[in-house]
């Protein structure tokens, strides 16, 4: 069985704790974007949900589909947000952000009442940090915040490379808010909620892909099946 099929089946799980009538927080990236299509196919039925996208790219997606879509604006809060991680440790804490949308699914997050992870077993690790941690940092000052940023994370254990995000011309990859994305390859984050704390401080940055406390739940894909994970 393919990582995909692994995210394809997470997602199909998670449709088990979507109830008709919620208003949901949809996810961005290629698990999410499972969620979205077997959502899609529910509201085809009758099925009835009101949702506020993480991403353009999810947004256009669920359109596409007929889902209905609202905002954050109209809609301050949700039941419940479903979305695909990097990496996630026992405690439920994430690595989010591959996908350059770190920013507005911490929003959408924080503003449900329960968050559910889908992904595949890969992404289950005893410590965080072998996938690159995304920073979203405004473009204005970058090179300073980002020297800002190699300096506080070596005071959390956490050392490796640092760079921009290019797009595929080369281009520095901008975010939905029209920010850049640091990639940090630090390989080990010892202390994952002190960083994500320092690092927000930081003037110039936005947010980080450490997603701590927010998650309830995530529904992991493997060969024998789905399984359910709950913060120890
Ligand atoms: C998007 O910005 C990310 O946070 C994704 O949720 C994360 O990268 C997981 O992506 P996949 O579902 O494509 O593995």
């Amino acid at each position: 069985m393919t990582a995909d099929d692994q995210k394809k089946q997470a997602a199909r799980r998670a449709l088990d704790f979507i109830e008709d009538g919620m208003k949901l927080g949809l996810g961005t990236g290629s698990t999410a974007e499972h969620l979205v299509r077997f959502l899609g196919e529910k509201v085809a039925t009758g099925f009835k949900v009101v949702c506020v996208p993480t991403s353009d790219r999810t947004a256009k997606l669920a359109t596409e589909l007929g889902i209905p879509l609202t905002t954050l604006a109209e809609t301050p809060h949700l039941d419940l947000t479903i979305d695909g991680a990097d990496e996630f440790d026992a405690a439920l804490r994430l690595i989010k952000g591959a996908g350059g949308a770190l920013l507005r699914e911490k929003i959408v997050a924080t503003a449900s009442d329960r968050m559910i992870v889908i992904t595949d077993a890969s992404k289950q690790v005893d410590l965080l940090g072998a996938f690159p941690l995304s920073v979203e940092v405004i473009p204005f000052g970058c090179d300073t915040t980002a020297t800002h940023l190699k300096r506080i994370a070596a005071e959390y254990g956490c050392l490796g490379e640092i760079s921009r995000r290019a797009d595929e011309y080369g281009e520095p990859f901008l975010t939905d808010s029209e920010n850049f994305i640091y990639d940090c390859q630090f390989g080990r984050i010892p202390d994952p909620d002190g960083l994500a704390k320092a690092m927000n401080l930081i003037p110039g940055v936005v947010d980080n892909g450490l997603f701590i406390g927010i998650a309830n739940l995530a529904i992991v894909g493997g060969p024998e099946g789905t399984h359910l994970v709950e913060p120890e």
